[in-house]
C-alpha cells in the first residue's frame, strides 16, 4: 500500500474497536493520527490522544474546534454509546435514549461542524463515518441504538448531497466485531471465534485515504472479516440482531 506520510488524521472514538483499527492502519501507513476518547489508550508511533467526552457538548465542541485549527486530511467518527444490553423498548431508560442520541448523533454533528472547514482546506479531504447494519434493518432489543445509527447515516447521506469538496464515505462490518464496547455486553465465557477483528477495517481505511475517497462519495461500504468490501447498494447488509426471548 502507498504512504500517508505528511497527512494528519483525526479519529473520534479511536481508542478501541473499529476506530482504533482505522487509526492504527492510518498511522502504520505514515500518517500522524489523533485519537479522541474519554479514557487514555496506550499509543504507539504516529498516534497521539486527546481527551473528549461527547456526552458533555460544551467541552466536546471546544476540543473539536481546537483540533480543527491544524491541518486535517481525513477524519473518522467511530464513537458509540451502545447502552447496557439488548432490551425491549419498554425496558430502556429515558437517560439511555438521551445518551445514545448525544454520543451517536449529536457527537457526529459536532464533529462534522468543527472539522469540515479544515477538511475543505485539505487537497482531498475525506470523512469516514462508521455505520452499522441496524441503520438499514432496525432490530429488536436495539431500538435506541438502531434509531441513532439510522439518524447518523441519514445525516451523512444528506451531507453527501450538498458537499462537493470533502468526500464522505460510510463503512460498516458485514458481521459482529470483537471490540471492548461489545465485550461489555457479553457474558465472560462468550465465544468470539465468529467475530471479526477491528483490524479488518485497516485496508479500506488506507485505500480511502490514499484516493481521497474517489469513486465512493456517498457510498456505504460493507467490510468483511478478510478486509474485503462491497457497496451496500448491491444488497442489504445482513442483520446481526437476535430474536428476544
Ligand atoms: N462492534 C460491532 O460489532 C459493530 C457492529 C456494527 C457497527 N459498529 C459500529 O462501529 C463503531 C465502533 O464500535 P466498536 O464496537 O468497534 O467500538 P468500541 O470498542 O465500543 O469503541 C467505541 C469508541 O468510542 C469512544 N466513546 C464512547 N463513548 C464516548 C464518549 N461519550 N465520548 C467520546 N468517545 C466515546 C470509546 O472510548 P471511551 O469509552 O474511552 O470514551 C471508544 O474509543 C460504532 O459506530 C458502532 O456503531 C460496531
Amino acid at each position: 500500500m502507498g504512504s500517508l506520510t505528511g497527512r494528519r488524521m483525526i479519529v473520534v472514538g479511536g481508542s478501541t474497536g473499529i476506530g482504533r483499527g482505522i487509526a492504527d492502519a492510518w498511522a502504520g501507513a505514515g500518517a500522524e493520527v489523533v485519537v479522541c476518547s474519554r479514557r487514555r489508550p496506550a499509543v504507539g508511533p504516529g498516534l497521539s490522544w486527546v481527551r473528549l467526552d461527547l456526552s458533555e457538548p460544551d467541552h466536546a465542541r471546544e476540543r473539536l474546534v481546537g483540533l480543527s485549527t491544524g491541518r486535517v486530511d481525513a477524519a473518522c467518527f467511530s464513537a458509540v454509546h451502545y447502552g447496557d444490553k439488548r432490551a425491549r423498548f419498554s425496558e430502556v431508560s429515558e437517560v439511555e435514549w438521551h445518551t445514545q442520541l448525544e454520543v451517536n448523533v449529536t457527537g457526529l454533528w459536532l464533529t462534522l461542524r468543527a472539522l469540515l472547514p479544515a477538511l475543505r482546506r485539505a487537497q482531498s479531504g475525506l470523512f469516514v463515518g462508521v455505520s452499522s447494519e441496524v441503520a438499514f434493518n432496525g432490530g429488536p432489543g436495539r431500538s435506541g441504538y438502531a434509531a441513532s445509527k439510522a439518524a447518523a447515516k441519514s445525516l451523512l447521506d444528506s451531507l453527501t448531497q450538498e458537499e462537493s469538496h470533502v468526500r464522505v464515505v460510510q463503512v460498516l462490518p458485514a458481521g459482529m466485531v470483537d471490540s471492548p464496547g461489545i465485550r461489555r455486553r457479553r457474558p465472560p465465557d462468550f465465544d468470539y471465534s465468529g467475530y471479526m477483528a477491528p483490524s479488518a477495517f485497516g485496508r479500506v481505511a488506507v485505500e480511502l485515504a490514499l484516493s481521497g475517497g474517489e469513486g465512493h462519495h456517498g457510498d456505504s461500504l460493507v467490510v468483511d472479516g478478510n478486509g474485503e468490501w462491497r457497496s451496500a447498494r448491491g444488497g442489504l447488509p445482513v442483520s446481526q440482531s437476535r430474536t428476544l426471548p
